[in-house]
Order: structure tokens, then C-alpha cells, then sequence
């Protein structure tokens, strides 16, 4: 029986017994049989959820870029490693075999080395979906640089508040970017937010659209010029097991963003394990996730886990929509994909578009699909099923987080029989609970609770940059000795896992994780604005959208309630970014708060969704009269 890939639903019971009766020599002979290291570990695991601190490996020296690349050179040097499709359906696509992967990552390590970059520091990425990017990651791991990649989509405001959060001395970035039939000017955002940035001694600039971007005298420099002196080896610097290997800044209910460290050899195993299982990937396989590497997704299912295993992995560049509806299915059949990864949101919003876009196309390579980042609906899931899986491909609905690093709850394909909306079970080494609010688990099946983790796995997070307290305050203090994930659960019959969605102020909008706080600290900057309240309420296609109660400073003017909105819909965009936006604005004169002044949220989700049957007993509130004006008022 072979620990590393399972594929029946006997063996994954067999499996998942075995990781949770011993889980020290579970993974460790994982680690063993599939990974290069320089150095063997001295402890599988040692953990103290008080403090909280985990460490796995420890003692063990690795570098997860020759376990990405070098060691396939022998056996695949000549297969693709990153299949490169462009947004122009026109322009050629690049097929990176494992060899050039390994040349490019090189020459870039040596850029940055030149440039000053040494193990430790950190390096910001703001770079569209390129092939640069991947090679970006992999060069500061290759050197152990810690990377950030901020994703392109995010303003110079956020940009900044990143770089500045973990003092990050280079950025790499490109002079624009295309979506769809729109190009984006990414340089001029990077040339602002670093007004406000005074770590960053260096810009790298790759040129992806020739707009001829202003080039900083001393800080900014074409990164292709460098590439094309540079060395195409590199030593690989030899990294201690729990070394920090990336910094991703996720949303919190509150707050700044949280910069959640991954560190080197637990996230390796765990990524390239679960890769392996989750998308049944073989030898021959074209393995495509449709996430951009901004998030998580990206950086543990297209980089990471796929090319730990020697895998062909597509990087697509463009938009579903652009130059119509069938682009997805047109890639799918162009590239013969096997395995095709993507997000309920996307699948919503395709599925409302006419089926043509899709019977234009041979799926017929496709073998298993996945899905990731919120909820799928049953009609969305069925959808998929029936017109892109043809009834035949098992669909992964998988459950996990930024901070869990890799897939936690998912079917295994051709092991676990999927339901509709239900992540199912969880992989072997994690071991879910649901709690109730007074911190008690709740045993059984046929129950519902706050999901939590009761025993470490490898890929988690280890802390969040510069501030352990709100690590321990934000994951470990609700529940003793259990890691909270912010999400609600319920437990079937059978014990499977259905995710109901978040228990906090974080709502998930197209699949994007967003904390309501930032969003009114943005609007609440508007001059006109004296308070605000943002809800998610769900929406067709986005799962959720963003709907906000604002209250306007009393100054005796009338101001157009129209040019309001675009103007806070402007500061958002320019503070967060055009996914931050709301969809609806409704000014008001108050909020529902409690007698200690806390907005009720609660009662104003009901309203936003439409939902007023049920609203509790607003009685006891400091205002429930505003209540009746707040629904009276309501936008539809
Ligand atoms: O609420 C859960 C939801 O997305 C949150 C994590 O968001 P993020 O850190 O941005 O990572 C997204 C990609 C891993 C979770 O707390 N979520 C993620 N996957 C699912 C999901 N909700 C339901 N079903 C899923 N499959």
C-alpha cells in the first residue's frame, strides 16, 4: 500500500487511520520516500497550540526549488513544466520544460543575488499571470528569499500597506498587463504605492506590453537586460526546514491585512501530497488551475504542488470571458487538459452564458474537475457535471484556506463518492471538530458547529509576519488547543464535511476573501461619510456581494446620492481594489447597535439578503427603532 497515492475509498479509510494513529511516522515516511533532502530531520513534529508553535522536520535541510526542478532534470528535463497561455488567443503558447524552467529560474536567482537580495530578505511580486511570475517565486526560494506575491488585481494602497508590513527591499513587477481586450498600467500603481514605501532599494521591471513606462533613475531596472547576462546556474542555498519560504496576506475580519508565514519543508510535503491525491495526477497528465498566483491557490496548486511532482502545469494569463465565453473549454480542448481546477464564481458566471460556448469544444481529455475558495451551489455543481465533466470526471470540492496552505476536506476522485455541496472527508493527517460557542466538541455526526482542527498538519501557517500575538488571538484563543478556521461546518450522516460559510466578518465575494473592516475604514475616509457597515448578502454569480449602510455627516447641503456612490465605489477601488467594491450603497441615519455601541451585523445581513422573517429581538437594542427605517429603506 502506498501512502503517497491513494486510489480507493478502502485504501483512503486504511490511509486516513493510519495518519491519525501515528501521524509522526505517517508523514515521515512520506518525507522519506518522496523528497530530496540535504540533511535528515531530527524530529517529525513538535507543537505547543499555548504558544502556539509548530515545527515540523526540524533539524532537516532542503531546498523545494531542486525538489520542484532540479531532481526531475534526468527523467523529464524535455517535458513541459509550465504550459504559458497567453491572453491573445493569437499569440503563441510557451511550453517551459522542466530543463528551461531551471535556466530562467537560475538566471533570475542570480538577478536578484546581484541586485542584493540575500536569505531573509524580503521581495515584494506584483506581476500579472506570466511565466516571470512562477519564475519570480521560484528564484527567491531558490536563494531563500522570502517572496510576497500581492496580487495585480490589488491598488497601490494595498500594494504599499504589503510592502510596508514586512519591509520588503525589492519589487518585481512589469510595465503593464493585459485582461481581456483592457491593458493595465501595473507600473504606474507600483510608482505610487512606493511614494509611501521606503524599504524598496530596487524595481525590477519585466516588459510584457512595450508601453514605455518612466523608468526611476537609480531604483528601477528592465529586468530582461539583466536576464540575458546572467548565469544559467545556481547554486541552491541550503534552507533549514521550518525557514520562512513565503509571506501571503490574507484578509481579517479586522485590521490590517495578515501576512501568514509558510515556511520550507512542511508546506512542500503537504502541497505536493495532497496535489497528488486530490487531482489523481499521472505521468502524461495536463494539470490546469485557472487561480491567479496572487492567492494561495496559485501558490500551492500551480507552482508548488504540481511541479513538486513533475507535473505539466497551465498558467493562463487571460480572463474567461475574453475573446468570448468559450475561452476556458477552447484552452481545455487546445491543450488536451486533464485535470481543470477552478472556482465556483467562475463556473456561475459561464454557465449563465449559452451552452455553445461550450459544445464548440472536445472535453473529452478532461478527467477530473475542482473546485475552490467558497461554497458551489447544486445547480452550479450539476452544471459543471453534466456540461464540462460529461457526467464522467469526479468533481473535487475542496475545502482549505491561506492559512492551511494546502487542501484540508476533499473527495479523493475514484475513492470517496462526491455529494453535491459537500467537501466530504478529510484528508489523511487532518482531523476536524465541531465545536459549539462554550468550546465544547461536538461529537456525532448529523450536527453542525464552528470547524476547528485538533491535531498540526505540515502546511500550516506558522505565524503571521511581525505580530504572533494576532496569530495566537485570531486562531488559537477561541478554542483550547485547536486551530479555528472562521467557518462554519456541518457533519452529515455519513460524517461528511459541508462548509456553510464564514462565522466572522470576512465574506467571500467571487471568491475572494474580504474583511469588512478595511472596506469602512475606505469609506469612512470620504469627507461626506460619518459611519459605515458593510454585509455581504448572496448574489447569482459571485456567491456574495458586498452591500453597505452608510451614514452621511450632518452639513445641511443635499448632496446626489448617485455621485456618492461612485465616489465611495472610487475610494474603495483605490484603497483596496475594484473587487472591494459594493454592489449597493444605502445611506441611512443610523445603524442598529447594541447597548455597548457594536454595530449589529447580524440583523443588517438579514436586511441586506432579503431575509426579515426571523430577526430576532431587536427590542433590547440602543436604537431598534431604526431598524423599520433601515428596512423601509432597503435596496432591492
Ligand atoms: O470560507 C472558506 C472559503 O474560503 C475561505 C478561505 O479563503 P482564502 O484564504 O482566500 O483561500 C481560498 C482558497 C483556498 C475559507 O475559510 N472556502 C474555501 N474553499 C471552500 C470554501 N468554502 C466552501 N467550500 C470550499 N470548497
Amino acid at each position: 500500500m502506498s501512502n503517497y497515492h491513494i486510489k480507493h475509498l478502502e485504501e483512503y479509510f486504511q490511509v486516513y487511520r493510519k495518519s491519525v494513529r501515528n501521524p509522526e511516522s505517517y508523514w515521515e515516511e512520506i518525507a522519506e520516500e518522496h523528497f530530496m533532502w540535504h540533511k535528515r530531520w531530527d524530529n517529525v513534529l513538535s507543537y505547543d497550540f499555548e504558544k502556539p508553535e509548530f515545527k515540523w522536520f526540524e533539524g532537516a535541510q532542503l531546498n523545494i526549488t531542486e525538489n520542484c526542478i532540479d531532481r526531475h532534470l534526468r527523467t523529464r528535463g524535455d517535458q513541459t513544466a509550465i504550459l504559458f497561455e497567453p491572453n491573445n488567443p493569437d499569440e503563441e503558447a510557451l511550453h517551459i520544460t522542466y530543463n528551461e524552467l531551471h535556466d530562467r529560474v537560475c538566471k533570475m536567482a542570480n538577478v536578484l543575488k546581484a541586485e542584493g537580495i540575500e536569505k531573509g530578505d524580503r521581495v515584494c511580486i506584483y506581476l500579472p499571470m506570466i511565466p516571470e511570475l512562477a519564475v519570480a517565486v521560484l528564484a527567491c526560494a531558490r536563494i531563500g528569499a522570502i517572496h510576497s506575491v500581492v496580487f495585480a488585481g490589488f491598488s497601490s494602497t494595498a500594494l504599499a500597506t504589503r510592502i510596508n508590513d514586512s519591509n520588503c527591499k525589492m519589487v518585481i513587477t512589469s510595465d503593464g498587463s493585459f485582461r481581456g481586450s483592457k491593458t493595465i498600467d501595473l507600473k504606474g500603481i507600483v510608482d505610487e504605492g512606493l511614494k509611501k514605501c521606503d524599504s524598496v532599494e530596487t524595481v525590477l521591471v519585466v516588459n510584457r506590453i512595450d508601453s514605455g513606462v518612466e523608468m526611476k533613475e537609480g531604483r528601477d531596472k528592465w529586468l530582461q537586460p539583466l536576464l540575458d547576462t546572467a548565469e544559467a546556474t545556481c547554486e541552491p542555498e541550503i534552507m533549514d526546514a521550518e525557514d520562512p519560504l513565503f509571506i501571503l496576506y490574507t484578509s481579517g475580519s479586522t485590521g490590517t491585512p495578515k501576512g501568514m508565514v509558510h515556511t520550507t519543508a512542511g508546506y512542500m510535503v503537504y502541497t505536493a501530497f495532497t496535489f497528488k491525491n486530490v487531482f489523481q495526477y499521472r505521468d502524461g497528465d495536463v494539470y490546469w488551475c485557472t487561480a491567479d498566483i496572487g492567492w494561495i491557490t496559485g501558490h500551492s496548486y500551480i507552482v508548488y504542488g504540481p511541479l513538486a511532482n513533475g507535473a505539466t502545469s497551465v498558467m493562463f494569463e487571460g480572463v474567461p470571458s475574453y475573446p468570448d465565453y468559450g475561452r476556458f473549454w477552447e484552452i481545455v480542448d487546445k491543450h488536451k487538459v486533464t485535470q481543470f481546477y477552478t472556482a465556483p464564481t467562475a463556473i456561475r458566471a459561464l454557465a449563465k452564458e449559452n451552452l455553445e460556448h461550450v459544445e464548440k469544444y472536445d472535453l473529452s481529455s478532461l478527467k477530473v474537475l475542482g473546485t475552490v475558495g467558497e461554497p458551489i451551489n447544486e445547480e452550479a455543481w450539476h452544471w459543471y457535471d453534466e456540461n464540462i465533466g460529461k457526467k464522467k470526471c469526479p468533481i473535487v470540492d475542496t475545502w482549505w484556506q491561506t492559512e492551511t496552505g494546502g487542501i484540508m476536506i476533499s473527495p479523493i476522485p475514484y475513492s470517496t463518492p462526491a455529494i453535491p455541496t459537500f467537501a466530504t472527508l478529510p484528508l489523511p493527517g487532518i482531523q476536524p471538530a465541531l465545536m459549539d460557542e462554550e468550546g465544547k466538541e461536538i461529537k456525532g455526526n448529523q450536527v453542525d458547529g464552528r470547524l476547528c482542527i485538533k491535531f498540526p498538519w505540515p502546511s500550516m501557517a506558522r505565524t503571521i509576519w511581525g505580530n504572533h500575538q494576532r496569530y495566537k488571538d485570531t486562531y488559537f484563543s477561541a478554542f483550547k488547543n485547536m486551530y479555528f478556521t472562521g467557518d462554519g461546518a456541518l457533519r452529515d450522516s455519513v460524517g461528511y464535511y459541508r462548509i456553510t460559510g464564514r462565522v466572522d466578518d470576512v465574506v467571500i465575494v467571487s471568491g475572494h476573501n474580504l474583511g469588512t473592516a478595511p472596506i469602512e475604514d475606505a469609506i469612512n475616509e470620504h469627507p461626506a461619510v460619518a459611519e459605515s457597515a458593510i454585509v455581504g448578502y448572496p448574489h447569482e454569480v459571485k456567491g456574495n456581494a458586498l452591500y453597505g449602510y452608510v451614514i452621511l455627516k450632518e452639513t445641511g447641503e443635499t448632496r446626489n446620492q448617485d455621485n456618492l456612490r461612485k465616489e465611495i465605489n472610487q475610494l474603495i477601488s483605490d484603497r483596496i481594489g475594484p473587487i472591494a467594491k459594493l454592489d449597493k450603497i444605502q445611506f441611512t441615519s443610523g445603524l442598529p447597535k447594541t447597548r455597548s455601541g457594536k454595530i449589529m451585523r447580524r440583523i443588517l445581513r438579514k436586511i441586506a439578503s432579503n431575509d426579515t422573517s426571523n430577526l430576532g429581538d431587536t427590542s433590547t437594542l440602543l436604537n431598534p427603532e431604526v431598524v423599520q427605517e433601515v428596512m423601509d429603506n432597503v435596496i432591492k
